[in-house]
């Protein structure tokens, strides 16, 4: 694969320009394919997070970025959003060597990309304040403002949308931002920051430091020049950047994951809703957020259905990027092992392992694959049941009725997202909005899409919303300004 490592691995991006971190560190950079390193990153520390907040509250107060109207800024984002699309197969390859997914995914994912740019591109100069009706001689309009510098650590599953999907919406309102992508994999996004740099980005609008998530996370969470900090990643993290950011007085929003339902009832529809089951939980070899992990099913339908889903799980293969099958390997060992380790568990409990996919054969022998995974019935309360695996496992459980249903649909810690498939609209509807999750679909279930949809958790999948109209909301304040006129 031919990919322009270089242009990608220069440092860290810190107004507009390359350097080496403080501390001359670097990270290796390996391909999961392979187990090989390929890229060195630098690892950022504690200087160079502060260098990157000031370079970024320059630019939010001083610079021309802060001058900038907001159709200017939207031109801005609609510029990258096609410089993205222009460079879209570079980036393709890069964001596969770095994670290991299937070519396909990444161009979706690049795609996916460029949309969250030309989408908030769009959305810029389209967010306005209100006048609120006050006393007689009062004049009173608000107005959305920017919070200044926002912070962004973002995960290694998705880099290029994670990081299209964070900073998009925090430039459109006006902040300057501040990204510590994952240590991981996070090629995409310091290449993007530099096409950023070439559509006419200002110096500090966009800063990418990389580096360890205890050094350079924590110096970005705990930094007290940052205004509000958005991230996504693991339930432990979130915690620490929540009493970070309480420590500072700032806002947060957390994006912890999920472990979300597919309910399936005896009606439904089986040649529609199996492919999409299979998929949502093997996308990206499980490492989604919002990956369809359970699969709760209505105990009439459960012998057929599941030979339904186990016959599709037979055919699964995960392969390299260039290979382009259903799923990849997992980002790196440790996440490998952790998945094992929910494999010998199950064992150890006895839970029947239902159908398994297949590693294709001449997969080179240092990649961190794993094969798909069907297991069920799973004990309710079993970690199958309530666990994030993040990895291609599908758990699967069996309900009486549909206040059973709604009931298990509801039975983790977490909320994230959830499907409904049953031909009885009005049923569906009712489980819908009883169902705990920032996101419900209806007859259809699509893991990690939608810009234009609000996403978002409830309960331990965190709080606030990304994508749509509402992330202006979120990484923005009003101000009311209260005018006297008689
Ligand atoms: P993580 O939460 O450690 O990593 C996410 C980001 O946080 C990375 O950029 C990392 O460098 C940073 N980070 C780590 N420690 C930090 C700290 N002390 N302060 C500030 N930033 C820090 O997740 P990890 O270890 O990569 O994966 C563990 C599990 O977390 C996965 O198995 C999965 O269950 C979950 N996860 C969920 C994601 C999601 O999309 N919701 C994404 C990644 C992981
Ligand atoms: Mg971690």
């Amino acid at each position: 694969m031919n990919v322009h490592i270089d242009s990608a691995a220069k440092g860290v991006f810190i107004g507009n320009r390359w350097r080496p971190s403080h501390s001359g560190r670097t990270i290796d950079v390996v391909a999961p394919a392979d187990g090989k390193v390929f890229a060195k990153i630098a690892a950022g520390g504690i200087a160079d997070i502060d260098e990157a907040v000031k370079a970024a509250r320059y630019s939010a107060e001083e610079g021309p970025w802060s001058r900038m109207s907001a159709a200017e800024r939207g031109r801005l984002l609609s510029k990258l959003a096609v410089a993205i699309s222009d460079r879209a197969e570079e980036l393709a390859l890069l964001e596969a060597r770095d994670t290991g997914k299937p070519m396909k995914q990444a161009r979706a994912d690049i795609v996916a990309c460029a949309r969250y740019f030309e989408f908030y591109g769009g959305a810029a100069d389209k967010l306005h304040g209100e006048t609120i009706p006050f006393l007689a001689g009062y004049f009173v309009p608000t107005e959305r403002v920017p919070f200044g510098v926002t912070g962004h650590i973002i995960p290694w599953n998705y880099p290029a949308q994670m990081f299209g999907r964070t900073i998009a919406p925090a430039l459109a309102v006006g902040n300057a931002t501040v990204v510590k992508p994952a240590e991981e994999a996070c090629l995409t996004p310091l290449r993007i920051a530099e096409l950023a740099a070439g559509a006419g980005f200002p110096e500090g609008a966009i800063n990418v430091v990389p580096g360890l998530g205890e050094e350079a996370g924590a110096a970005l969470a705990n930094h007290t020049g940052i205004d509000f900090i958005a991230f996504t990643g693991s339930p432990e993290v979130g915690t620490l950047i929540q009493i970070a950011a309480a420590k500072n007085h700032i806002g947060c929003t957390l994006e912890l994951g999920g472990k979300s339902p597919h309910v399936l009832f005896a009606d439904a529809d089986l040649d529609i809703a199996v492919p999409v089951i299979a998929n949502t939980v093997v996308q990206n070899a499980g490492q989604t957020c919002s990956a369809g992990s359970r699969l709760l099913v209505e105990r009439s339908v459960y012998d057929k259905a599941v030979g339904r889903v186990q016959e599709k799980f037979k055919t699964l293969q995960a392969g390299t990027p260039e290979m382009d099958l259903d799923l990849g390997p997992v980002i790196n060992a440790a996440q490998q092992k952790r998945i094992e380790g929910f494999f010998s568990r199950a064992a150890e409990k006895s839970i029947p392992v239902l159908a398994e996919g297949k590693i294709a054969t001449g997969v080179p022998e240092g990649g961190y694959f794993v094969a798909p995974r069907i297991y069920g019935p799973v004990p309710r309360s079993n970690e199958l049941a309530q666990e994030e695996v993040f990895g291609p496992v599908l758990s699967i459980l069996s309900f009486e009725d549909e206040a059973d249903a709604i009931k298990l649909a509801n039975g983790t810690e977490f909320g994230l997202m959830a499907g409904i498939w049953s031909k009885d609209g009005s049923r569906a509807l009712r489980v819908a909005r009883q169902v705990k999750a920032g996101q419900v679909y209806i007859n259809a279930y699509g893991a990690g899409g939608g810009i234009e949809l609000p996403f978002g958790g409830m309960k331990k999948s965190g709080h606030g919303r990304e994508k749509g109209f509402e992330a202006l909301y979120e990484f923005s304040t009003l101000k009311t300004m209260i005018i006297k006129h008689n």
